[in-house]
C-alpha cells in the first residue's frame, strides 16, 4: 500500500467521522452505508488488480481512484438528504472537483492527479468518454467494476431487509415494470435514470450491468455469487425479465470463457 493511500485513508476516516457523529440518525445510517461501500470497493479493486495481474503503477493509481470515487457522497447526503444525483448534484463531478479543491493528492504529478480525477468524474456516467487518456479510461474501468460488484450486493441485502428508500433512490415502491423500460432493456439498452418509474424498473435495469463489466474477474464474481438470478428473483413473474436474465448470464459465461 502506498504512503499516499495510507494518508488518504486517514483523511477519509477523519472526514467521515464528522458525519457519523451527527445527531441526525437518518444521515448517520446513510453515511455508514456509503462509508462501508467505499472501503469494500477499495478491497475489491485491490483483488481485481491482483487477479488481472495489472501493473504496480496501475494498481497504485486505481487504489487512490477507488477511495476517492464517492468522496462527495457524505456532503451530498447532508445537504440534499438524497443520493439521487438527478435531485441533487452529480456525485462523480463533485468528487472529482473535491480532489482539486481540497488538494487530496499532494505530491502526485499533475498528469496522475488529472487521470484519477477523470476516472472519478466518469465512474458514474452511462459510458466512459473516449476523450479520456488511455490511463484514465483504464482507471475508470477498474473503479466501475469494483463499484458495480459492491452495489449489487448492497442492493440485494437492502431488497431483503428494506429500511431506507435512499438505496433505491426514492423511486416509487411499485413492482410494476414500465413497458418502455422493458422494451429498452430487451434491446440491452440501459435507460437513463429519469426514465425509470418504479423500483421494479430499477431492479430490472441492474441486470443490464452484465454488459458493462470490463474485467473477467468481475464477471466471474457475478457468476460465482449468483448475483443476476438473485436480483431477478426480486421481480414479479415476467417472461421478458426471464429472457433478459438468461441473455445476461449467457453474456457473462461467454466473457469469462
Ligand atoms: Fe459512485
Amino acid at each position: 500500500m502506498s504512503r499516499l493511500l495510507d494518508d488518504l485513508l486517514l483523511c477519509y476516516e477523519e472526514m467521515t467521522r464528522e458525519y457519523l457523529l451527527s445527531e441526525d440518525a437518518h444521515l448517520v445510517r446513510n453515511v455508514r452505508l456509503k462509508h462501508a461501500h467505499t472501503r469494500r470497493v477499495l478491497l475489491t479493486v485491490q483483488d481485481l488488480c491482483r487477479e488481472e495481474m495489472l501493473s504496480t503503477e496501475t494498481t497504485r493509481l486505481a487504489e487512490l481512484a477507488a477511495l476517492l470515487h464517492d468522496w462527495s457522497r457524505f456532503e451530498q447526503f447532508r445537504r440534499y438528504h438524497t443520493y439521487n444525483d438527478g435531485m441533487s448534484e452529480d456525485h462523480g463531478d463533485a468528487s472529482a472537483e473535491m480532489i482539486f479543491r481540497d488538494g487530496l493528492l499532494p505530491g502526485l504529478p499533475d498528469a496522475e492527479v488529472a487521470d484519477i480525477a477523470d476516472a472519478v468524474r466518469c465512474h458514474n456516467k452511462l459510458a466512459i468518454p473516449a476523450e479520456l487518456s488511455p490511463r484514465a479510461q483504464e482507471l475508470c474501468r477498474i473503479v466501475r467494476d469494483g463499484d458495480k460488484l459492491d452495489i449489487f450486493s448492497v442492493l440485494l441485502d437492502y431488497l431483503q431487509y428494506p429500511d431506507d428508500p435512499a438505496v433505491t433512490l426514492s423511486l416509487k415502491e411499485g413492482m410494476d415494470l414500465t413497458p418502455a423500460v422493458v422494451e429498452k432493456a430487451s434491446l440491452r439498452l440501459n435507460p437513463p435514470h429519469q426514465e425509470l418509474r418504479t423500483k421494479a424498473d430499477f431492479i430490472l435495469t441492474r441486470l443490464l450491468w452484465a454488459y458493462d463489466l470490463n474485467y473477467r474477474f468481475t464477471a466471474r464474481m457475478f457468476l460465482k455469487e449468483n448475483l443476476l438470478p438473485r436480483m431477478r428473483a426480486q421481480l414479479p413473474p415476467s417472461a421478458a425479465a426471464d429472457r433478459i436474465l438468461q441473455e445476461a448470464i449467457a453474456h457473462l459465461q461467454a466473457f469469462v470463457r
